[in-house]
């Protein structure tokens, strides 16, 4: 009987996820479920939970990244540099992980605070601002730029200055 019964099973299974991904694609402002869902961008998550929650896949808990296999630079002992530097904070905003991340400016603000404390260690300068919400609105506002590029113009001078940089893959 169990043989009877196995295509039935394996044949249902794809139907089910069919029918909810048209589910989800379908959902709209009006929909019941989505409606019931947090505001993602107002939840009160600490910015430790929201850097656990929405950079960490990525960054790694402790901000090692996988530079060599993901092309995920580490922000441990790094950060700060960029912090430090108008355009590295420009920058820092506008990563797609932190665009992406679907967090208001104020929220994106405190993440961004929350991986400098967290993670600068020895590549923090005394002097640094924290970043705010007003900052973040911002540098976000600014035409989407080629991140590679800007990455790259702020590495070269902040290697002129002597400060770390983490090694980044991309050509
Ligand atoms: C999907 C993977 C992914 C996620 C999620 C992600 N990042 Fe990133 N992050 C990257 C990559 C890759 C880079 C390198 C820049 C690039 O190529 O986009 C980067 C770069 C950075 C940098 C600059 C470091 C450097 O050396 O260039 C900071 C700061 C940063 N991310 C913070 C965050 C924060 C904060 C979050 C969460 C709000 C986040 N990232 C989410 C992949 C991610």
């Amino acid at each position: 009987m169990t043989s009877r019964t196995r295509p039935w099973r394996r044949a249902a299974l794809p139907i089910a996820a069919v029918a909810l991904a048209a589910a989800a694609t379908v959902a709209g402002p009006a929909d019941p479920v989505r409606s019931a869902q947090p505001d993602w961008a107002a939840t009160d998550y600490s910015p430790r939970t929201n850097y656990v929650l929405r950079c960490s896949g990525c960054h790694g808990l402790a901000g090692k990244g996988a530079a060599a296999k993901a092309g995920v630079p580490d922000l441990a002992g790094y950060v700060g540099a960029f912090a430090a530097d108008p355009d590295g904070r420009s920058y820092m905003t506008r990563v797609p992980g932190v665009r992406s991340a679907n967090l208001d400016a104020a929220r994106t603000a405190a993440v961004l605070n929350y991986v400098v404390e967290a993670f600068a260690g020895p590549s923090w300068k005394p002097g640094t601002p924290l970043f705010t919400a007003e900052e973040v609105a911002a540098a976000q506002a600014l035409p989407r730029t080629d991140v590679v590029a800007l990455r790259r113009h702020v590495a070269a001078r902040l290697k002129a200055d002597g400060a770390p940089v983490a090694p980044y893959p991309w050509p």
